[in-house]
């Protein structure tokens, strides 16, 4: 049985991991690990989520079409980007700080000037390039249940990404992986009921620097609501 010591180190030494090693995830192993999400709760037991998941050629194939889309969008600014949720979502005052303190952690880490826009875009690319790990996840929501579609995909991840941490695997969530759709539309059979919300990298870390950079855990009474009575 696992002790409250045991959970405290697991959730805590979860951490994204942005650069990986190119060893493969065994596919059973990578089963188990998505099987493991399945135990997270669900909106009536409804699961109103699917799960692609690229490996090997079709990896490959989906990561170079989704860095020559990203690179023709920078030179026609909107073009070939249609997301089934839009991301340019402006960050609301006191969420955007947040936003710009892990911004300013990852660049810091890897030495790239915030003036030094062909490095910032090779980042961005990197995203693309599942940060080097061998399996990509692609995570859609049912249309139909709303947030609570969009919510139980997050207790899907959650639950996913402390198991593959559990077997010494890393994990990054990546919105920037919801991106274009289209792309992903053609290579998985996806009803169209199904909205794709965004993507991870799963694969065995790295030891580069950036794994080692620890983005802030706000305080829990920093997000606790003050009772007014
Ligand atoms: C839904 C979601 C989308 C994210 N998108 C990205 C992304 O596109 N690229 C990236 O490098 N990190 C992405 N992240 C990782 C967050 O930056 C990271 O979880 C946060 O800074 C906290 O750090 P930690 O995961 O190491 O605890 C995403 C995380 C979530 C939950």
């Amino acid at each position: 049985m696992l002790t409250p010591k045991d959970f405290r180190e697991l959730a805590q030494s979860r951490r994204s991991t942005r650069d990986f090693t190119n060893k493969p995830i065994e596919d059973e192993l990578l089963q188990q690990i998505l099987n493991d999400g399945v135990t997270a709760p669900s909106w009536s037991n409804t699961r109103p989520f699917m799960v692609a998941v690229a490996k090997g050629e079709q990896r490959d194939r989906i990561s170079q079409r989704l860095v020559a889309r990203l690179r023709e969008n920078l030179e026609v600014p909107g073009m070939g980007n249609s997301p089934d949720f839009t991301h340019e979502i402006p960050y609301p005052p006191g969420l955007i700080e947040r936003s710009q303190r892990v911004g300013k952690g990852i660049y810091d880490t890897l030495g790239i000037d915030r003036a030094d826009k062909e490095s910032r875009f090779r980042f961005l690319e990197r995203n693309y390039k599942f940060f080097g790990a061998p399996v990509a996840l692609f995570f859609f929501t049912h249309r139909g249940l709303d947030h609570f579609g969009t919510l139980d995909l997050g207790l899907y991840m959650q639950t996913l990404m402390l198991s593959a941490k559990s077997h010494g695997i890393g994990t990054c969530a990546q919105g920037y992986l919801g991106n274009y759709p289209d792309i992903i539309r053609e290579e998985f059979d996806v009803p169209k009921e199904y909205a794709l919300v965004c993507g991870m990298s799963i694969g065995y870390p790295s030891d580069h620097p950036i794994n080692s950079w620890q983005a802030e855990r706000l305080p829990i009474e920093e997000l606790t609501a003050r009772p007014l009575r």
